[in-house]
Formats: C-alpha cells, sequence, structure tokens
C-alpha cells in the first residue's frame, strides 16, 4: 500500500487541515485518520493509535505526563534536574522550551533527560503533523510551568497565545502548576501581583517562589524558584488528589533489586556489577500506578524511590527470607543479580595474609535460587511471577529455558555482554518471553522500560492477552 506522509501535503491544504483539526480539538494526524475512516464508511472504530503503535506504547497510557513548560530565566538550569526528579518518580516528561528558554539551556540538554523530542516552535510543519500543540496539550495530565516568568504569567492571565508555550497553556484543559521565578522586584510589581491573582482564580496551582539570594544580581528577596525536589513533591500531590490513571490500585507487588554481597570474611566479599537502577525503576513505575511495592534490595548506591517499602539486605539467603517475610503479593519481579554462590568457608574474623603461606582456598556452596522457590511455591504463590535473564549469548534460547526451568511466567531477556553497556548503564534492551512467544522491545531508558512492564502488568492483571 502506497504510503503517504503530511509533509507532502501541499501548504494550503495543510492550513486548512490544521484549522479543522484544531476544531475538533484533535491533531493533524488525528483528523486525516478520522477523515479517512469516513471516507471508508467505519464510523465505529474510536481514533487512537494504531495496534502496532500500541504494541510499542503502552507506556504513554500507564504513566502519569507532565508536560513541562520551561521560561526563560537563569532558574532554567534547575529545570534539567527538575525533570531527573520527575522521572525518578515514574511520571513521564515532554518538554517545551521558548525561545527565551534557550538563551539558557539547549533543547538538546532537555532532550537527552527526557528522552523525548523538545518542542518551541508554534509553526514547526513537522512537529506540528507529529505532535500538533493541541495534542501536546491535551497529552499532558498536569502542565508544569517552570521557571515561570513575568511574561509567561503575563501572557496567561491576559490569555495571549502567540508561542508554541502559551498556545499550548491556552488549549490545556489538564491543571496547570506555575512555579514563578524572577527578581524580587517584578514579582512584587502590582502588575505581576494583579496577573498572579488573575491566574489563581483561573485554577493555576502555584509554587513558590521562595525567599534568598537572586543567582543573576547578588540580590535577596521573594522570586527564587521553588527547588526541583519542592516542584516533584508538589507534583505527586497533585496527581495524588487527581485521581490519575493508578491501574495498580490495590496490588501489591514484589521487586528484588541490585546485587547480593557474599561474605568471604567480615571484610570482603564477592559480588557482581548489578547498580540495582532497573529494579529501582521498576519499584518507582509500580508506586507510580498505585501499587503497594516492596523492594527487597541488595546493597546499592541508589536514593530510595518515594512511596516504596524498601527492605535492605546482604545476601542471598537474607533476600529469601525477606521476600518469603513480604509474601502474599499478586506479582513478583525478581530483578535482583543475585549471586550463585557463598563461600562455605567463610572466615569469622578477617582473613590474614601470611609470608610464605599457602593462598586461602574458597570453598564454595550454592546459593537459594529466590525466583526458583518462589514460583514453584505450591501454595502462596504470586499470581504473576517475572524473572530476568541477565546473558551474554543465545539471549533467546536462553531466556526460553530459564522460563521452563524457574517456573516463572514471564522473563526479561537482556543481552549483558560488555559492549552493550546494559549492565550498570542507563538503558536497556528487552524482550520480553513468555508462553506465548518472544516479543522485542525497543531500546529505551530503565525508566521507560519499567514503566513499559508495568503497563504490560497492568493489561495481564486485567485480563488482557500476554
Ligand atoms: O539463573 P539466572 O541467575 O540467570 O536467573 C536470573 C533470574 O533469576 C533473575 O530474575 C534473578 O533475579 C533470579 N535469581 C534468583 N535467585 C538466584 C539466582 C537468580 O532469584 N539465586
Amino acid at each position: 500500500m502506497a504510503s503517504l506522509t503530511v509533509r507532502q501535503i501541499d501548504e494550503a491544504l495543510k492550513q486548512q487541515l490544521r484549522l479543522r483539526a484544531a476544531r475538533h480539538g484533535r491533531s493533524v494526524e488525528d483528523e486525516i485518520r478520522n477523515i479517512l475512516r469516513d471516507a471508508a464508511g467505519d464510523t465505529e472504530t474510536p481514533p487512537g493509535p494504531s495496534p502496532s503503535q500500541r504494541a510499542t506504547e503502552p507506556a504513554a497510557t500507564a504513566a502519569r505526563r507532565v508536560l513541562l513548560i520551561i521560561g526563560g530565566g537563569i532558574a532554567a538550569y534547575k529545570s534539567l534536574d527538575l525533570i531527573r526528579r520527575l522521572k525518578e518518580r515514574g511520571i513521564a516528561v515532554r518538554c517545551i522550551l521558548t525561545k527565551a528558554a534557550e538563551e539558557f539551556i539547549t533543547p538538546l540538554s532537555a532532550g537527552a533527560i527526557t528522552g523525548e523530542r523538545v518542542f518551541s516552535d508554534l509553526f514547526d510543519p513537522a512537529h506540528e503533523f507529529d505532535v500538533g500543540h493541541i495534542r501536546l496539550a491535551r497529552e499532558a495530565d498536569l502542565i508544569v510551568v517552570a521557571p515561570a516568568t513575568a511574561d509567561l504569567m503575563a501572557k496567561m492571565a491576559n490569555g495571549l497565545a502567540n508561542d508554541l508555550a502559551t498556545a499550548v497553556l491556552l488549549a490545556a484543559k489538564a491543571k496547570i502548576l506555575l512555579a514563578p521565578a524572577m527578581n524580587p522586584a517584578m514579582w512584587s510589581n502590582r502588575a505581576t501581583q494583579r496577573n498572579l491573582a488573575q491566574l489563581t482564580a483561573d485554577g493555576v496551582t502555584m509554587i513558590g517562589p521562595n525567599s534568598g539570594e537572586m543567582a543573576e544580581s547578588g540580590e535577596r528577596g521573594l522570586g527564587r524558584m521553588a527547588e526541583p525536589l519542592e516542584i516533584a513533591a508538589s507534583v505527586e500531590g497533585i496527581f495524588k488528589t487527581a485521581g490519575a490513571p493508578q491501574p495498580l490500585q490495590g496490588k501489591r507487588v514484589l521487586i528484588t533489586a541490585g546485587p547480593t554481597h557474599e561474605p568471604i570474611d567480615p571484610v570482603r566479599y564477592i559480588a557482581n556489577r548489578s547498580s540495582g537502577k532497573q529494579g529501582y525503576a521498576i519499584a518507582q513505575a509500580a508506586a507510580a500506578a498505585g501499587a503497594d511495592v516492596t523492594l527487597i534490595s541488595g546493597p546499592v548506591n541508589l536514593p530510595k524511590p518515594a512511596g516504596v517499602t524498601v527492605v535492605d539486605v546482604e545476601t542471598a539467603r537474607d533476600m529469601l527470607d525477606a521476600v518469603e517475610r513480604a509474601l502474599p503479593a499478586d506479582v513478583a519481579i525478581f530483578a535482583a543479580a543475585v549471586a550463585d554462590w557463598r563461600v562455605a568457608n567463610a572466615g569469622a574474623q578477617k582473613i590474614k595474609k601470611k609470608a610464605g603461606a599457602a593462598t586461602p582456598e574458597l570453598a564454595l556452596a550454592e546459593n537459594p535460587d529466590i525466583l526458583s522457590t518462589i514460583a514453584h511455591r505450591p501454595s502462596g504463590r504470586p499470581g504473576l511471577v517475572i524473572g530476568f535473564a541477565a546473558e551474554t549469548e543465545n539471549v533467546e534460547a536462553n531466556a526460553k529455558a530459564k522460563l521452563a526451568k524457574k517456573g516463572c511466567d514471564w522473563i526479561l531477556a537482556n543481552d549483558v555482554s560488555p559492549a552493550t553497556g546494559i549492565m550498570g548503564g542507563d538503558n536497556n534492551t528487552i524482550k520480553l518471553v513468555t508462553a506465548n512467544g518472544i516479543e522485542p522491545w525497543p531500546p529505551q531508558s530503565k525508566e521507560d522500560a519499567a514503566t513499559m512492564l508495568i503497563a504490560r502488568i497492568a493489561a495481564a492483571l486485567k485480563g488482557d492477552k500476554t
């Protein structure tokens, strides 16, 4: 079948399509789908992503989505940290930069942290087709403006829409959170205070500004943008009270993460290179989806995910104990890189190096396989048991064999040979292996992979076919 992209359509027709899409509150892309559907006489199918898109975009429906509008102020650099803080909480972030914001930070840096395209032009034909301003507004569960400059506040208070940021804000139906940042004199100016009163009356939520040192002038006063952690906490609070999609509400999810440390003596141990990042991201995404999450964690260097019960353990045997104590669970995800062996003859005291003495011999004993133990439980087995298969060769074949051997329902297989950079890195390329086959997922950040997994779990618990 021939394919047509909107970029090939002539400008006058494109303009008509934009107007028509805006009238119907749709993206240009959805408008075209609707026209084609009408022409084909199919009025039943609701507008939405194609099945192939659905397969690769479950995260978009399960995640809470923030559209972050970054205004042009010195505090814009903090917004990059804000993106991180939001993503840590399992919140998907898209960014719009105003032209003035681009004087302070680059779309490249915002794009690298969000992992998404950054938007800035209202009349960019490519963007307007793919993700038009109406769709940008509609696809967000919450719009955050940080920093909100005096200029942006003035435009919003008066309904101006002469750039992408303000057009999106005017088209938005989602709640809006503003984090103002400006010089204290600008903040206390009567015009700004009038705009603030108007915006508050319009239902816009404010966080800050805080009082303190001004970056650009050495002055002190009210006008500093709220700190990224404060804004992120406020976003969480809004989502909790707004009843954002909570597909795992009422479900108990148990997750293991990180390495285990198997002592050789009181100061030395055997371990592996697991950073715990993937398991922690899964815990965060599950909590964001409303689950009651217990994370049994080996020693890692990561902040504790918000809203998650974390049980710290060291050895494989401690981990198994903690897992058994944390049952029952609806879902158990075994992301930990558990050491296969422990030292059977671990020293009670530090083993001393003695000149001329033979090197100490370590006798190894096999550790319990936690995943297999839980998956084979005759009673109290979680309804959905998921393991990982970190392989360096024959990834698919080994993962399939592991699914059968361990008795689990799904295996997330990944190639951890050093060239992939997956072990300890920020990205992951996963293949989901189930009894029904193998589904390759795109390369993505560990946070996005976690969100995708949680969406799949939510669908499975709802009874959708895996
Ligand atoms: O056998 P292998 O280590 O490759 O299996 C990986 C999967 O099994 C992971 O999900 C891991 O968390 C789990 N596992 C476990 N206990 C072990 C070894 C692995 O839970 N002792």
